[in-house]
């Protein structure tokens, strides 16, 4: 059957595969056939936490197919190992069997795939496999975190080069980078992806991710989700290197934005992609709230905290005197027992002005008048949410392109404030006041001209609304040739 059909596979985690989704559902839009791959476990979360039925039924050329965990194997890595670097490196090592699988028993109902869009940080695998099978499919990579971090991982070689790696150790910390093109003297060493760091948490190297990142070379194409006003100096540097660059963020907006032209699309309904129980009580507590007045706290899908580190930041939020919102994810604290007992004092100032939830509808709670800031663990996912609803930022990272993106949110944006390396009451409660009240003119002004242009970009004639269109255009010509 003559036509294009993608084959998309994002690493199996939330901040990964929603974005893929956003990008499937955009693609179905425009009536190419997608085949869209999950882990089982991935699968069954959205199945139960998600609308990923009612994703299916609403697009006709939108199709789901699911393959094992690959953490499951045994070999080179630790089998049933669910920590994130070693689902990384198992899906590595392990889903181009499975992968292979789906691509020879395809039904000859739809046409034949034609491209694969491959989530980049899984390094050459759909390469490999077109080219063991020695069919003709297009490689595009997505690389679904920030660009800023991008651009970092594919420099880091050369900073050891220039004897700017690795970092000595904790008083090295304020050193600054001098060698890396379009970002100049602007960051420092504790700026740089947490893999640099010395005895950083988890499996994966600095040398590993980097390799990972010159794997994108063999690519046909780079999709990043991010828009040209946003990232230029960044993006300018990548394209020396990545000819063919598709920008077409931020994806959850342009999403919204063309469901809402479009009548295709059933009732424009926004599907869920989420991997926990929505609990939507907060949005009520948050139509009682003032314009402006309740911070927003969410450390994403995969950030721990240690006990002290809880209550410092709980001391510094009820101190502040401001209210807030605060997700607080069931396995968020490390170290906590059931008999710990909560002072009084943030009880009683939580009662007063706070309100916890598991899980929150974290985009429509962004785009509610009453949030004024959002204390956030740096996520590209969640920065880009809080740049297209206007809301300044304080930043607490914690891993991968999380210690970059803070950089960039404060001294590049200048859409908020960077808390990176320090958990303490007081500057948490100066940070919050500092955002909410004494620098909130500022910060606003700031952060609403850059959800502005966030708009323009997928808007009709913005630059990811185009990038889009081009996209289509490249991946139809493929479609073309082979039938
Ligand atoms: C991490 C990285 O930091 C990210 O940049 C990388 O690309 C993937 O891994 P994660 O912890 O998942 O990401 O954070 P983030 O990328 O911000 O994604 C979290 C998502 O969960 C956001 O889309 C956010 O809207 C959603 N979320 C979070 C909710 O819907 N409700 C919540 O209560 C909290």
């Amino acid at each position: 059957m003559a036509g294009a059909h993608v084959l998309m596979f994002p690493c199996p985690f939330q901040g990964h595969v929603q974005p893929m989704l956003k990008l499937a559902e955009l693609l179905a839009l425009h009536h190419l056939h997608v085949t869209f791959i999950n882990t089982h476990s991935i699968h069954n979360r959205l199945t139960r936490y998600g609308d990923i039925q009612s994703l299916s039924a609403s697009y006709p050329t939108l199709h789901f197919n699911t393959i094992a965990d690959c953490y499951s194997f045994g070999n080179n890595t630790g089998s049933g190992d669910t920590t994130a670097g070693n689902i990384i490196l198992s899906t590595t090592l392990h889903a181009k069997p499975l992968l292979r699988n789906i691509l020879l028993a395809q039904s000859p109902e739809i046409p034949k795939v034609t491209c694969i869009i491959q989530d980049g940080i899984l390094g050459s695998l759909s390469n490999d496999l077109a080219s063991e099978l020695g069919i003709p499919i297009t490689i595009i990579h997505f690389r679904t975190s920030s660009p800023c971090c991008f651009w970092p991982y594919f420099w880091l070689p050369n900073l050891f080069k220039t004897n700017e790696l690795p970092i000595r150790g904790d008083e090295d910390m304020d050193r600054i980078i001098s060698n890396m093109p379009g970002m100049e003297n602007l960051l420092r060493c504790r700026d740089l992806p947490s893999f640099c760091r010395p005895g950083a948490k988890g499996n994966l190297s600095i040398d590993w991710v980097s390799l990972q990142t010159q794997q994108s070379l063999a690519a046909d194409a780079l999709i990043l989700n991010t828009f040209e006003e946003l990232d230029r100096l960044v993006l300018s540097q990548i394209r020396l290197h990545f000819p063919k660059v598709y920008t077409l963020g931020p994806l959850h907006h342009h999403l919204n934005v063309r469901k809402a032209e479009t009548n295709e699309a059933n009732d424009n309904t926004s599907f869920r992609s989420s991997f926990f129980e929505v609990d939507r009580s907060c949005m009520a507590w948050l139509d009682a709230q003032a314009k402006g007045s309740v911070l927003y706290v969410s450390f994403g899908t995969s950030t721990i905290v240690t006990r002290e580190e809880l209550m410092e930041f709980w001391h510094g939020l009820v101190n502040s005197k401001r209210r807030f919102l605060w997700v607080m994810r069931p396995d968020l604290v490390v170290g906590r027992e059931n008999d710990d007992r909560i002072p009084e004092e943030l009880e009683e100032g939580t009662k007063e002005r706070g309100f916890m939830v598991e899980w929150a509808p974290q985009e429509e709670v962004l785009a509610h008048k009453a949030i004024g800031g959002f204390l956030t663990h740096s996520g590209w996912n969640s920065t880009l949410e809080s740049l297209v609803a206007g809301v300044p930022m304080i930043c607490w990272p914690y891993f991968a392109d999380q210690q970059v993106n803070s950089r960039f949110v404060s001294e590049v944006w200048k859409v908020g404030l960077d808390m990176k390396d320090v958990c303490d009451r007081d500057v948490v409660e100066k940070m919050v006041n500092d955002l909410m009240v004494h620098r909130r003119d500022e910060f606003l002004k700031s952060a609403q001209a850059m959800a502005m242009l966030a708009n323009q970009s997928v808007s009709p004639g913005g630059s990811s609304h185009s990038s889009m269109q081009d996209l289509i255009h490249y991946i139809k010509s493929f479609g073309k040739e082979n039938n």
